[in-house]
């Protein structure tokens, strides 16, 4: 994109949370700690948390599984659509990155509805299923993109019927068109779409987005039949 298509989208980014995210001291202090922590500068906008938070919330989810915990800043957004007793189960790879995850949480007041555990999401995957934290009623998946086959079969896998399984950047400013990609994270991206595709237990779609995070996309599936 150019450098004022670029300008503009932060702009109207800018004015949408302006006008509808009200800016919080959890969120702001989340980011402000994942910046001074080192943590790459790579959430979910403002605006597409709270588009997360309403889904959640038009879901009716109880129980959400996020694949790619990150600093925490989509799991509080994600976690304060949970009614009392719901709960959150957020998979993070990266040991440093979940602590600060866990401190942005806590201080979000949300440490009783957020478990994070930590390690290779495909590895913690299985216990997450043993230890019955599912049906899920919806899934975030937003991690090494490579793995996105995996993450989408597993999270249908953990979903109750009905339930919505989201991946974000799925576009990744046109990149996903390139079928010799030499990206890993590109060609785990379009084997998601062949996945979703041949899934007989879901119906997709995705949709391309502009703004502060550039030219991207979600893919969103509904879970139809187990
Ligand atoms: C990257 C990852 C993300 O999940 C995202 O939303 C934006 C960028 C990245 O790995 O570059
Ligand atoms: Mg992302």
């Amino acid at each position: 994109m150019t450098q004022s298509q670029q300008e503009t989208w932060d702009a109207v980014d800018d004015f949408f949370s302006g006008s509808l995210v009200p800016s919080d001291a959890a969120l702001d202090a989340a980011l402000a700690d994942s910046v001074a922590a080192g943590l790459p500068q790579i959430a979910v906008a403002p605006n597409q948390g709270k588009f997360l938070h309403l889904l959640a919330r038009i879901q009716g989810a109880r129980r959400i599984l996020e694949i790619g915990t990150l600093g925490g800043y989509s799991a509080i957004w994600l976690a304060r659509a949970l009614p009392e007793g719901g709960k959150l189960v957020s998979l993070e790879f990266n040991p440093e990155y979940a602590k600060v995850a866990e401190a942005n949480i806590a201080r979000a007041g949300l440490a009783d509805k957020v478990e994070i555990r930590v390690g290779r999401a495909l590895d913690n995957l299985p216990g997450v299923e043993a230890d019955g934290l599912g049906p899920f009623d919806l899934s975030f998946i937003d991690a090494n993109k490579e793995n996105n086959p995996e993450y989408f079969s597993w999270a249908v896998k953990l979903s109750r019927v009905g339930a919505l399984v989201i991946t974000d950047n799925v576009v990744r400013d046109g990149a996903v068109l390139d079928a010799d990609s030499q990206s890993a994270a590109i060609q785990g991206t379009r084997r998601l779409f062949e996945v979703m595709a041949a899934d007989p237990r879901v119906t997709a779609t995705a949709v391309q987005t502009v703004g502060s995070k550039g030219y991207d996309g979600f893919a969103m599936a509904l879970v139809t039949g187990e």
